[in-house]
């Protein structure tokens, strides 16, 4: 079988023209329609571009994307599995016909290539969902991009690449596939195998790849998808940083990193079958797959879109196609009796198997618990703590709704100097007033300027958080909506802990500390909260207090110890 593959790849399609042609080529498409390629299609057209995917040459037209989509066959017949599409929207797609030149830009406008248009087709893409991903549930990733996030036109046509898309990292670590082939070459590596991984790899990646490696008496290449993945991933700066850690847990010369701009489908079986071809393209030989390939987790009924080995069994039946020898593996395992790894089709039946799932992992780190050596390298724990920090070291937002003169910002300025006591985080206050003086100073009251303030400081509080910081905000903010659009944005960061003042409007009234109610109540001022504009009371926020019977103190006092409760901050530290 190895004898019939090629070592370093095959033909390899690449699309660039030399550096003379390219600056003609620039000059030429200030003329052309032009594109600016989403996020996805920059990766693909990298791809495209240097030759990762051959033998496809552009993106495609549509009688390949129906072949690939059918029967994963381009017209040519050869095994294709994945459609590469340039997705456009109706409006641009009408402003264009077949033979013009598209001129494809990145974000900046830099002119990455140009297409040369075959043909413009709208696609059946729930019909593409289906037959690529086995569903059209959108709990799927891949499923969700095509019907939620895509364009609905496709453009197909021939690509002539003039620019390779920037990047500004680990520039070091992303070689081509001809410079990976032109490594490999001259190592004398003629057997290669690729590890494809989109996570951070802990003992039981690096004993698979040990193994594999053995077994094929090969090299070995840790090929990490550094383009797009599935969504929740760790990101691929801290993932990158790992990698090289355990870089140094193989034998010198013998391994090597190489990161792949890859946008994963999460596809299962299909997009195994792809992996394989773009690693064969990138010169190596042999090619792993586990448990659970480019898995997109489980479907809107909670089962699991594809069964553990569906990609194995894929590829396996089109093994004399691939051009690349596929390296199976069942599920490693920690074997307690053997202090070692195996793969679970070897553990006998008396040993005890260990694992830590992924879930379980997240939950250990978010609460700062061990993660025990047998599972991951302290090296790249440590890393990863970096990146998730424990509770008590992460970012919050304490945002405070609730009446004029309800209390907020007092209790708002005492909960600060608490937290400025207890130390450990920079701390912000986002007061109402302030807010209006320094970010808001030109919107007054109406439902969409107040909605455009709170998204403001929404923004700045969930840069804050982001940054490990605490914001405390104390504005008025009435309407439900927005304030769960504020929820939203902070919690991808970190905590948000809502509290309602819910002084009853009586006692804001009879404290008027500003003489405002006295004024919306002879109609001096008009929309004011509570009394001639609503206020919608927070149904389920994470603390309500009240104001009336307690002091400033005792309430900032409620809020510290719920942050307490939540893990946020702890008391012990003090004295
Ligand atoms: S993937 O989406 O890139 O497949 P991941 O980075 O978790 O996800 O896996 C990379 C490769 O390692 C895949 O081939 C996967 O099947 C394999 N793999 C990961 N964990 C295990 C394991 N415990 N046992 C066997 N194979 C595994």
């Amino acid at each position: 079988m190895t004898d019939l593959i090629q070592p370093h790849g095959g033909e390899l399609k690449e699309l660039y023209l030399g550096a003379e042609a390219a600056e003609a080529e620039k000059r030429n498409a200030a003329d052309y329609p032009s594109w600016d390629l989403t996020q996805r299609q920059l990766c693909d057209i990298e791809l495209l571009l240097n030759g990762g995917f051959s033998p496809l040459d552009g993106f495609m037209a549509q009688a390949d994307y129906q072949g690939v989509v059918d029967d994963m066959r381009l017209t040519s017949g050869t095994l294709w599995p994945m459609p590469i599409t340039l997705d456009v929207t109706e409006e641009f797609a009408g402003t264009i016909k077949q033979g013009d030149n598209v001129a494809l830009r990145d974000p900046e406008g830099v002119l990455i290539a140009v297409l040369d248009v075959e043909d413009i087709y709208t696609p059946d893409r729930t019909h593409e969902a289906k037959q690529v991903f086995g569903s059209d549930d959108t709990a799927h990733p891949g499923v969700d991009f095509l019907l939620n996030q895509s364009n609905p036109v496709y453009v197909g046509g021939r690509l002539t690449g003039v620019t390779p898309p920037v990047h500004y990292d680990f520039t070091h670590l992303r070689r081509t596939p001809r410079e990976l082939r032109e490594r490999f070459a001259k190592s004398g590596w003629r057997r290669v195998v690729a590890f494809q991984t989109r996570n951070p790899m802990h003992r039981a990646h690096v004993e698979l790849t040990f193994r594999a490696a053995k077994q094929a008496e090969a090299n070995l290449l840790i090929h990490p998808v550094v383009g797009m993945t599935k969504p929740g991933d760790v990101d691929h700066f801290s993932r990158v940083r790992c990698y090289e850690h355990v870089l140094k847990k193989y034998p010198e010369a013998t391994t090597d990193l190489s990161l792949l701009p890859l946008a994963m489908r999460m596809g299962g079986p299909r997009e195994a079958v792809w992996h394989a071809i773009i690693r064969k393209n990138h010169g190596c030989t042999h090619f792993i797959i586990g448990r659970d390939h480019a898995g997109p987790g489980q479907n809107s009924q909670g089962e699991d879109f594809y069964g553990p080995y569906d990609a194995q069994h894929l590829v396996e039946q089109y093994k004399d196609e691939v051009g690349i020898e596929v390296i199976p593996f069942q599920m490693m395992v920690y074997v307690k009796e053997r202090a070692e790894y195996a793969p679970v089709d070897e553990v006998e039946e008396n040993e005890t198997t260990m694992q830590i799932s992924g879930t379980e992992f997240r939950r250990r780190m978010r609460e700062g618990l061990d993660i025990p050596e047998w599972f991951g390298y302290p090296e790249v724990v440590a890393e990863l703590r970096k990146t998730f920090p424990p509770k008590a070291k992460q970012g919050f937002t304490v945002f405070f709704t609730g009446l004029s003169g309800s209390g907020k910002s007092t209790i708002a300025n005492a909960l600060m100097t608490k937290l400025m006591e207890l130390g450990g985080r920079p701390v912000t206050l986002l007061d109402g007033d302030l807010v209006r003086k320094h970010l808001s100073s030109e919107l007054g009251f109406s439902k969409e300027h107040r909605d455009l303030n709170i998204q403001r400081i929404g923004y700045v509080a969930s840069e804050i958080t982001k940054n490990g910081g605490v914001a405390i905000c104390a504005p008025i903010a009435p309407y439900e909506a927005t304030r769960a659009t504020v929820r939203g944005m902070i919690e991808e960061y970190g905590a948000f802990i809502e509290v309602h003042v819910a002084t009853p409007l009586e006692e804001c009234e009879r404290r008027d500390r500003k003489g405002l109610y006295a004024k919306a109540r002879q109609g001096i001022i008009k929309g004011f909260t509570g009394i001639d504009d609503p206020y919608e009371e927070p149904q389920d926020p994470e603390l309500r207090i009240d104001t009336t019977d307690s002091t400033p103190d005792e309430c900032a006092q409620q809020v510290i110890l719920k942050l307490e409760h939540m893990g946020y901050i702890s008391l012990q530290n003090q004295g």
